[in-house]
């Protein structure tokens, strides 16, 4: 008799609404979930997939040849709760048949304010500031103590002129910044218009050289692997304020600190790293001008809900065979 059953593999816990939805269940299908407060052990995340129909995962689950064939021959979806599927050899579900699902448009707005925090915080010192306050080094207000910069008349480059570097690059406008250039695989004069005032796209060596501020919006692919090294941190101003919210890889983290170590770079603001979790003797954490996030980019309850509901359709559609109404490739 075949098993008209279906296996849906879920890799953590999901937020609350979601969680609701998994543990009421779904008709014909048998949930398998992780529920420990960590991302799952490799091995057991071989051991869980086997004989899944569908995975919902998370961009620290690594999803590549080893994982589908523990899986097996029937697994028709991946799900992952991110729009970033640099965790995924895209190739390998390609030749298998296997759909993946993303996360597009929902963490726009999330990621963007959290870019917006980092360049604040970066170029206001708030590091700084707050350990002051903190260690009891707050003396009588000084009108030379803990100055920072601001974005009036700015030149902001924004490297990645997706759904993010424009939200970001729409946000930072109302700071009064006078000019954005950007960078990305190619001009997109559509999108420029979203952004309104002056844009323009620049060879990234003029986005360097120029930029006050420099945001990285863009995916993590193999242009874009370390593309921050030590000799593109030599060129920005060394007033710059450099952020990056979007993957660890695309910065050469040596290279970051080493300029850091130099005194070549104003302010830095990190939302990833790698690897993650930076260990606590990292030495990116010593720089008083260097702030780290812990990867919260897009967490806001509303954000991440959106998320979890986005890779549950995406899951179950894939599961009976239909369309995702979120593919990687739309
Ligand atoms: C993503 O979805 O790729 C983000 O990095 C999550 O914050």
């Amino acid at each position: 008799m075949t098993d008209l059953r279906s296996k849906l593999l879920v890799t953590r816990t999901l937020p609350q609404l979601s969680q609701a939805r998994l543990d009421k269940g779904f008709e014909g299908v048998d949930i398998v979930q992780w529920k420990e407060d960590c991302a799952i052990p490799r091995q057991e995340f071989l051991k869980l997939a086997k004989g899944a129909d569908g995975i919902l995962c998370l961009l620290t689950d690594k999803i590549d040849a080893e994982l589908l064939d523990a899986a097996g021959p029937q697994l028709k979806v991946v799900s992952t709760m991110s729009v970033g599927y640099d965790h995924v050899t895209v190739s390998e579900l390609e030749a298998r048949k296997i759909a993946l699902g993303i996360t597009p448009g929902v963490l726009t707005e999330a990621t963007a304010d959290t870019t917006v925090l980092l360049v604040l915080s970066a170029a206001r010192r708030l590091r700084e500031g707050v350990d002051a306050v903190i260690q009891g080094k707050w003396g009588t207000w000084s009108p030379t103590w803990l100055l920072g910069s601001q974005l009036t008349d700015k030149t902001v480059g924004i490297v990645g002129l997706g759904r993010i570097g424009v939200a970001v690059a729409q946000r930072l406008k109302v700071f009064g910044v006078k000019k954005f250039v950007y960078q990305g695989t190619r001009p997109k004069k559509e999108i420029e218009k979203e952004v309104g005032g002056e844009i323009e796209f620049v060879h990234m060596d003029r986005l360097l050289k120029e930029s006050d501020v420099i945001c990285v919006c863009c995916a993590l692919t193999d242009s874009t692997k370390n593309m921050f090294n030590y000799e593109a941190f030599s060129k920005m101003k060394n007033s710059v304020v450099f952020v990056n919210t979007a993957r660890g890889g695309i910065v050469e983290q040596n290279g970051l600190i080493r300029a850091l170590r130099e005194g070549k770079l104003g302010s830095v603001g990190l939302d990833v790293t790698v690897p993650e979790p930076l260990p606590t003797d990292s030495e990116l954490l010593t720089f008083p001008n260097c702030i780290v996030l812990p990867h919260i980019g897009s967490g806001t309850l509303e954000t991440r809900t959106a998320m979890s509901e986005i890779a549950i359709e995406n899951v179950l559609s894939g599961i009976k065979g239909e369309r995702l109404p979120h593919p990687h490739d739309a």
